[in-house]
């Protein structure tokens, strides 16, 4: 397997937000990037973006400009449907349209050209790795490197693990995101990987609260900003997100786990969706963005957001152990992933430890209990955690 030096080509495929982001980030480390895409606006929209980014860093005095020249001068842009331009590359990487056949065609193109020790990575959210890696002779070297949009900025990178990935493609994906700054978290190849399976009770929890009408978005949004310390509720954050793209994870991960309830979707947000209420990008979501809007004010009940908050953590802590249970990820990455990847205050087995395994076991039986509902099944390992003595 290649061992990728600080000057190893690397090839970027899909010059889109996420394309252009990863070869901006690949550039800066020093490599020399090859950035491709098939539609020749996008490969002009990704240059001046990228020459106007690397000014602004210019500007604030982050980057001098001689720097900024060299790293500008370290991509190649090519715009074209052949795939000999990789042909140097020791790692591509694709970030084209999210759609399994799409992406099976490119990885069978790409390995025609490249070096047979070439490593190749994809940037997907929501597909498998083993899918895409099928489409290759040597899917040993086919790994999962998944960034968080915006890629420059965000230092979060989830290096996935596919059935047939060898464990030197891993190692080396690790080592190459730590050169680049990069926090890198291993985790398997099972549906949204660890942030986006862990973090769903963020917003499907918010949801369900609201769907009972227990309380409105604002309140919900208060109590989880002010008692849980995380930088924005629930709703706000999907409204920036963008009510469609989260509706799609959630979506994505529910049919994944073949329609496990926990991951259920809520009819609120798909209605949002279907009225075209997307958040921010639309004007109006769960809240009004429209100029003169009023904001509505939370209800500042205290005992009320404790329970929201006491609910909502632990669905997400129940999820982080459950990942832990089925060998997604290590303890250890689980809660890097989720404060560097989601900004949440802290990680959730180490929040877990501070309220105690068996009071987060007692609020999910009682959940549990009320509902009579699956979804609300405690983890194995949360069980096991809670009553060491019992099952040991
Ligand atoms: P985008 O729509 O901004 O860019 C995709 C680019 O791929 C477009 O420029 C398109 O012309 C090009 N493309 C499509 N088919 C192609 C092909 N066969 N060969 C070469 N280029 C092709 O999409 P975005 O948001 O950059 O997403 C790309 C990938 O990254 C997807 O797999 C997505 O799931 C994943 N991703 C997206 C994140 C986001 O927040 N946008 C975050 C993390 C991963």
């Amino acid at each position: 397997m290649v061992t990728l030096s600080d000057t190893t080509t690397i090839g970027v495929l899909g010059a889109g937000a996420m394309g252009s982001g990863i070869a901006q980030v690949a550039a800066t480390a020093g490599h020399p990037v090859v950035l491709q895409d098939v539609d020749e606006a996008a490969i002009s929209r990704a240059r001046s973006g990228i020459e106007k980014t690397l000014a602004r860093l210019v500007e604030k005095g982050r980057l001098m400009p001689e720097a900024a020249q060299a790293i500008g001068g370290r991509i190649r842009y090519v715009a074209s449907r052949e795939m000999q331009a990789f042909a140097p590359c020791g790692l591509v990487i694709e970030a084209i349209v999210e759609r399994l056949a799409v992406k099976q065609e490119s990885f069978a193109a790409l390995e025609k050209v490249v070096a047979a020790d070439t490593l190749l990575a994809s940037n997907t959210s929501a597909l498998a790795i083993t899918a895409i890696a099928s489409a290759c002779q040597r899917s040993e070297r086919v790994l999962g490197l998944h960034f968080f949009n915006p890629a420059p900025l965000l230092p979060l990178v989830e290096i996935v693990r596919g059935h047939a990935t060898a464990a030197e493609a891993i190692d080396a994906g690790c080592d190459l995101m730590r050169r680049w700054g990069k926090t890198g978290v291993v985790a398997a190849d099972t549906p949204g990987f660890i942030v986006n399976r862990v973090a769903r009770p963020f917003y499907g929890e918010a949801l369900r609260i609201l769907d009972e009408r227990i309380a409105d978005c604002a309140t919900i949004d208060w109590a989880m900003q002010t008692l849980g310390g995380f930088k924005m509720g629930p709703f706000e954050l999907m409204d920036l997100i963008g009510n469609d793209v989260n509706f799609a994870v959630t979506l994505a991960v529910f049919e994944q786990f073949f329609f496990d309830p926990r991951y259920k979707p809520s009819l609120t947000q798909k209605r949002l969706v279907n009225a075209n209420l997307l958040g921010r990008k639309t004007g109006r979501g769960y809240y009004d963005y429209r100029d003169g809007a009023a904001k509505p004010a939370p209800t500042q009940d205290a005992e009320m957001g404790r329970a929201i908050v006491d609910r909502i953590i632990a669905m997400l802590i129940n999820e982080a152990v459950d990942a832990v249970f089925w060998g997604v990820a290590t303890p250890a990455d689980v809660d890097l992933a989720m404060v560097k990847g989601v900004n949440y205050p802290k990680g959730l087995i180490a929040w877990a430890e501070e309220i105690g395994y068996p009071v987060v076991l007692e609020r999910l039986e009682r959940l549990q209990r009320e509902y009579g509902e699956d979804r609300y099944r405690p983890s194995p390992l949360l069980r096991r955690l809670a009553h060491p003595a019992r099952t040991l």
